[in-house]
């Protein structure tokens, strides 16, 4: 399974997203590739966040040797899963589909913890340290859930 963790930067929320599902694999002893990419290009090349790297470390996961890069087109064919961060980076994503089987591949990351509301990961960029532990809660019980449901 090939799963690809999308924000608007590739530098807070998807590197976390990124880190959190890897870990989730090996955890319950599954194979697979995780990547994350961005809808905007500002920081093609950076490493995560500093905050990012902080709250991935506190909680035992290293995400330092991440770096950004944009989402294409060939994401479509080279994954089985996309899940965008918030609504701007799903339309993002869609709006590059090219088949209605590239736009099945895109989900809402958190409608797999409250399905159906279409809920964001908000973006951290401009909150403290708070906002970096709350959208890594978000996103490890979220991907808790996505490597439960590739078990079955
Ligand atoms: P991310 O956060 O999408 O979670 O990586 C952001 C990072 C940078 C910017 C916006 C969001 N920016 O505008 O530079």
């Amino acid at each position: 399974m090939k799963i690809l963790m999308v924000c608007l930067g590739n530098i807070c929320r998807s590197p976390l997203a990124e880190g959190i599902m890897k870990e989730k694999l090996k955890k319950h002893g599954m194979k697979g590739y995780v990547d994350s990419a961005g809808t905007a290009s500002y920081h093609i090349g950076e490493a995560p966040d500093r905050r990012s790297q902080e709250i991935a470390r506190k909680y035992g996961i290293d995400i330092t040797d991440q770096r950004a890069r944009p989402f294409k087109k060939s994401d479509f064919e080279n994954f089985d899963l996309i899940f965008a961060m918030d609504r701007q980076n799903y339309h993002n994503i869609i709006r590059l589909a090219e088949s209605e089987k590239d736009r099945e591949k895109v989900e809402m990351v958190l409608n797999r913890l409250y399905p159906g509301k279409n809920l964001e990961v908000p973006d951290p960029y401009y909150d403290g340290k708070e906002g970096f532990e709350h959208v890594f809660k978000l996103l490890d019980a979220s991907c808790e859930l996505i490597a439960k449901s590739l078990k079955k």
